[in-house]
Order: C-alpha cells, then sequence, then structure tokens
C-alpha cells in the first residue's frame, strides 16, 4: 500500500509514523508513506500558500495553485488510486470505508489547514471528501493519520499473528468483548471464570454474548447491519428481556445479581429442587410456610401447582425432606435469565409475572423468567422454574 499526503506540516506526521506498527510496516517495506510539503509548490515570493477569502468572514483559505501543483508533481498520469481530501464535510470513515481503502493500491491524502481549502484545488484533484469524526480540528494532519493507522492494519503483514485484525470491535459487525490479561486477580477484581476453564467454545460463547451485550447497551443501530446468526438472535432476545427485568429491578431498587446459566449446576445440592407428592403438600405448607414473611405469595405459587425452588439452608431443607419431599432436578430453559436479588417483595415478583427461587426468609431470591422448559418438565415462560418429574 502506498499512501502519498500532502501537507503544509508534514512534521506533524513525521513521529507517528516512526513509532510501532506503523514503523515496523514501513521499515518493512509493507507500508510506504511519502510526506508531500504543499509549501514547496508556492509560487507566491515568500511561499505564502494561503489567503484571506472572497466574500469576507473570519480566517485563511489554502489556495488551489500549491495543492494543485503538488497534486500533479507527485502522483503519476496513472494514479489509479482515490484522492481523498480530509475534511469534516466528508463522508464518515468507518471500519467498512477503512476495508474499502485498504483494497485500494495507493491513496493520495489532501490536508487543510486555517479555513479549508480553495474549492477549485478540490475539483480539480479530490476523488473524496472523507471526515473522521462530527468535530472539527485545526487541521487535516491528523485525520490522515488516523485514516493510514487504520488502513494500514489490514494491509497483510503489517499486524503479527498475535495482532490479529479480525476479531475486533467493528469487523465483526460488532463491538468487542471485555479483554483480560495477568493477572486473574486485580485488586480483589477477578477475571470472569470461564476465561481461566480452558474450554474454547465456552470461551467463544461467552465473548459472543458479551459482544452482543455490549452493542445492544452501546450501539444498538450497528444490530441492523451486523451479520447475525439464529443463536444471535436468540440471545439478542434473551438479552433485550434482561434488559426489561434488569431496568424493572433497578427500579424498584433491588439489588441483583444475573448469573450465568452454568451457575445453576454449580449450587450445593440443598439448594436445588424439591418435589413435594401431592399428599404431602398439606403437610409441606404447614410445616415450611407457617409464619413466613412472605407467606401470601409462597402459598399462591404453591397453589397455582409451583413448587417454588428453594434457596434453602441445611434447617429448611431437613424439615422438607421431613414431610416427604424429594429432590429433583432444576431445570432451566437455555434462555432463562437467573438473578440473584435482594429484598424482593411479593409485588414486585407479581409485577415480574414470574416466580420465585427463594430462600426461607426471602432475603435472598432466585430468580428464573424466561421461556417454556422443553421435555418432561412443567414451566412456563416467564413463570416458575420449579420442576415437576412426570
Ligand atoms: C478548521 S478545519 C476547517 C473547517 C471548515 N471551515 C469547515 O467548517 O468545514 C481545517 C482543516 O482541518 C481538517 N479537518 C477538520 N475537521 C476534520 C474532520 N472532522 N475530519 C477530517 N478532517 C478534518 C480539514 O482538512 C480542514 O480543512
Amino acid at each position: 500500500m502506498r499512501i502519498k499526503v500532502f501537507t503544509l506540516f508534514p512534521d506533524m506526521l513525521r513521529p507517528m509514523l516512526a513509532q510501532s506498527i506503523l514503523g515496523r510496516a514501513i521499515s518493512a517495506g509493507l507500508l510506504q508513506v511519502e510526506l508531500i510539503d504543499i509549501r514547496e509548490y508556492s509560487k507566491e515570493k515568500h511561499r505564502n500558500t494561503d489567503d484571506y477569502p472572497f466574500g469576507g468572514g473570519a480566517g485563511m483559505v489554502m489556495a488551489a495553485q500549491p495543492i494543485v501543483d503538488a497534486f500533479a508533481a507527485n502522483l503519476p498520469e496513472d494514479f489509479h488510486g482515490r484522492r481523498i481530501y480530509l475534511s469534516p464535510r466528508g463522508r464518515t470513515l468507518n471500519q467498512r470505508v477503512v476495508e474499502e481503502l485498504a483494497r485500494e493500491e495507493e491513496l493520495a491524502l489532501l490536508c487543510g489547514h486555517y479555513e479549508g481549502v480553495d474549492q477549485r484545488a478540490l475539483d480539480a484533484v479530490i476523488d473524496e471528501e472523507l471526515s473522521i469524526g462530527d468535530y472539527v480540528l485545526t487541521g487535516g494532519e491528523l485525520g490522515a493519520l488516523v485514516v493510514i493507522d487504520a488502513v494500514a492494519r489490514l494491509v497483510p503483514g503489517v499486524l503479527g499473528s498475535d495482532e490479529s485484525s479480525e476479531d475486533e470491535s467493528f469487523t465483526t459487525g460488532l463491538l468487542e468483548y471485555p479483554q483480560y490479561t495477568r493477572p486473574a486477580d486485580f485488586r480483589g477484581e477477578k477475571v470472569p471464570g470461564v476465561l481461566l476453564g480452558g474450554n474454547h467454545a465456552d470461551i467463544t460463547a461467552w465473548r459472543r454474548e458479551q459482544s452482543l451485550a455490549l452493542t445492544l447497551q452501546r450501539r444498538p443501530e450497528l444490530l441492523d447491519s451486523a451479520p447475525l446468526d439464529e443463536n444471535d438472535r436468540a440471545m439478542l432476545a434473551r438479552l433485550k428481556r434482561a434488559g426489561e427485568v434488569e431496568a424493572l429491578l433497578a427500579a424498584h431498587d433491588i439489588a441483583f445479581e444475573r448469573l450465568p446459566l452454568k451457575a445453576a449446576e454449580q449450587w450445593p445440592k440443598q439448594w436445588l429442587g424439591v418435589f413435594v407428592p401431592e399428599a404431602s403438600r398439606k403437610a409441606a405448607k404447614k410445616q415450611c410456610f407457617s409464619g413466613r414473611r412472605h407467606k401470601g405469595f409462597l402459598w399462591q405459587a404453591f397453589s397455582m401447582g409451583y413448587i417454588p425452588v428453594f434457596a434453602a439452608g441445611d434447617a429448611a431443607w431437613e424439615r422438607w425432606q421431613a414431610c416427604g419431599a424429594q429432590r429433583c432436578l432444576l431445570c432451566l430453559p437455555d434462555d432463562a435469565l437467573l438473578y440473584r436479588v435482594q429484598g424482593i417483595s411479593p409485588d414486585v415478583l407479581a409485577a415480574f409475572g414470574c416466580a420465585i427461587l427463594a430462600d426461607e426468609t426471602l432475603t435472598h431470591v432466585w430468580m428464573q423468567t424466561g421461556s417454556p422448559a422443553r421435555g418432561p418438565y412443567y414451566c412456563e415462560a416467564g413463570q416458575a422454574a420449579a420442576v415437576l418429574p412426570k
């Protein structure tokens, strides 16, 4: 890739082009960047390159002659690349545009300064105006560096194998997932366990979910054009539902923590669901719900046929066993949302239309919302995750 930069201030670019990945790419000949000083082409006595704007107004305008002559002297007749003027009026640069530019063999970048450039120079030598964002810089040099840097990363060989550009924000159409490096515990903040487990499928799934979640949260408009498969769409639906649930929890000032579905596998055995045979329900009700703070709600759930899955302590579990409870497996739908919430009230739960996985004092509630569980289990969308074996 060859890039020619037309500027009044070539020294602004030199340090950046000498450092790090760009510096290495240029030394290795993967990238050629030529800085052309427009001032050298001025025919004015004092090599002036700007003048007052016709029609009045603040500031100076870069004159056409030095620019047009600089282009003529430095671009061969058969130049087939793109001639770009960095300008806040231009098309906004993004990764798609960068990919487009990286397919060119050569680029010519014109950096404006002061109030801009005489329109006749632009008409004569420029194919396209390109903006690096909706703000105004003092000159186009920083814009040119941004273009060079972003394009260079896509030139084969410029990035080492450990600096791949394939998995990054925008390249995938999404924002990138969070990254971590050693140590695994930094001042008590731990790296997500999945990244330490060495299971590549789990890591890929976690990263994809994080990317989708971040994009949904920060740049939802990117999702309209991102390549998404069925799993992604299901995940997004789940994340949107999570957003609604979490907004509601926050509105009720309830502390919560969303848990990975896998957390269910790690729960202590006594926290798994219990199945109370029909005959034992009365006894169970008497023994387990009497005198409880939120017993009305619990009884309602119970009589609706749900066996709330209790995150119960040993004592409660023993009482349940004493009245005939049997342990059963907790079955959660693939897209279930699991929360550990504190201080939730029955009114709030009713507002969710979901059931609970509760401990006996309801100070900690495992709450599940989701679509129907599959298999021989009874679990309705948005309702209890209690499981009744057939
Ligand atoms: C002060 S600006 C001129 C702004 C111009 N008067 C306008 O309102 O559009 C000077 C030069 O900085 C460069 N520049 C400023 N903002 C830019 C942006 N967002 N993207 C690319 N180049 C920019 C352009 O080359 C421009 O000619």
